[in-house]
């Protein structure tokens, strides 16, 4: 038998299994049925947070759901160097910190890939979203894809609108999450600008269709507002992404319109108030998820030196 993976850099990397457990657990530490394991933990457990990118949602979200689990985190946000030397390598950075932890998540301005992560890591590690053509953010999928069960109470059949920026890290894990859980069709509202260069797996292209203006996301039953980066395409074809009341009157009265936030300006200011926009509740339940993910990735910890011995399995 191959050992348990220490790295969960893709959404690939989680099997079916595995995201089933992680989205069951979360929904238990929403309904408050866990409550007696928050806090119980038989050991120190300690989380490594190494974020060498901004982030507010990723960071905080684990250090919450680190803290509410009784593990202890320990944050690192930046690589050591100084006036005369050059910064510490990402991968002695990761190294050193897996055998003080017994768990790190992660995000770098790279893809977290076998030449970055070394091989001896200590313990296993979560990409909090990495860099790269293939870059990923699998806890940010795992989050959306949470909230839509939440609010649908199954992926399957659900016609889903993706808008803005393709090649956001979190819209790749998003659709392969949901090519995975067999929803009924991914459409992109995007432009050409966007497009050009976006490599998607196969299974993933044969999936999904491109559409051109809001007209064509009157049915959808999702629209995820992903981000427009500035600078990248010209104004006018932002502004044709963005999510104004017009765009709003056109969905549907049952569509939930979510993002994975940050929303700087791809959501009009006034469209805020509309009882669709479910983004902040979802950042709220993302919580719940990130608390699963640590006792899942934990599973798969043998303890670190600190800890002096096997984490406590939890079980499956
Ligand atoms: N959604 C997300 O990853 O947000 P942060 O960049 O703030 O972590």
């Amino acid at each position: 038998m191959s050992p348990p993976p220490l790295l969960w850099r893709s959404v690939d990397d989680f099997t079916d299994d595995d995201l089933a457990w992680i989205l069951d657990r979360a929904d238990l530490h929403r309904s408050g049925a866990l409550q007696h394991v928050s806090g119980g933990w038989g050991a120190p457990a300690v989380v490594g947070l190494l974020f060498l990118e901004p982030s507010l949602r990723t960071r905080v979200g684990f250090t919450a759901a680190a803290v509410r689990l009784g593990i202890g985190p320990v944050s690192v946000a930046e690589q050591r160097q100084s006036e005369i030397s050059m910064a510490e390598s990402v991968g002695h950075t990761l190294r050193t910190l897996s055998g003080y932890c017994d768990v790190i998540v992660a995000r770098v301005p790279q893809l977290l890939s076998g030449s970055v992560v070394p091989e001896d890591l200590r313990c296993p590690l979560l990409s909090g979203g990495d860099r790269g053509v293939t870059g990923e953010h699998p806890t940010q999928a795992l989050i959306d894809l949470f909230a839509l069960r939440t609010e649908f109470g199954a992926l399957e059949g659900l016609r889903v609108v993706v808008c803005g920026d393709p090649k956001m890290r979190s819209v790749a894990s998003l659709l392969r999450g949901l090519v995975r859980l067999g929803v009924g069709s991914v459409a992109l509202l995007t432009t050409d600008t966007l497009l050009e260069d976006l490599v998607l797996p196969p299974q993933v292209e044969g999936n999904v269709r491109v559409i051109g203006d809001w007209t064509e996301a009157a049915d959808a039953d999702v629209v995820y507002v992903a981000g427009i980066p500035h600078q990248a395409v010209p104004l006018a074809e932002r502004d044709r992404l963005r999510l104004t009341p017009e765009a709003l009157s056109l969905l549907s009265d049952d569509c939930v319109v979510t993002s994975p936030l940050p929303v700087i300006d791809e959501i009009d200011p006034s469209a805020w108030s509309d009882p669709r926009l479910r983004a902040f509740e979802h950042s709220d339940d993302g919580l719940f998820v990130r608390m699963a993910a640590l006792e899942f990735a934990l599973t798969h910890s043998s303890g670190s030196p600190a800890t002096g011995g096997p984490f406590p399995r939890i079980q499956r």
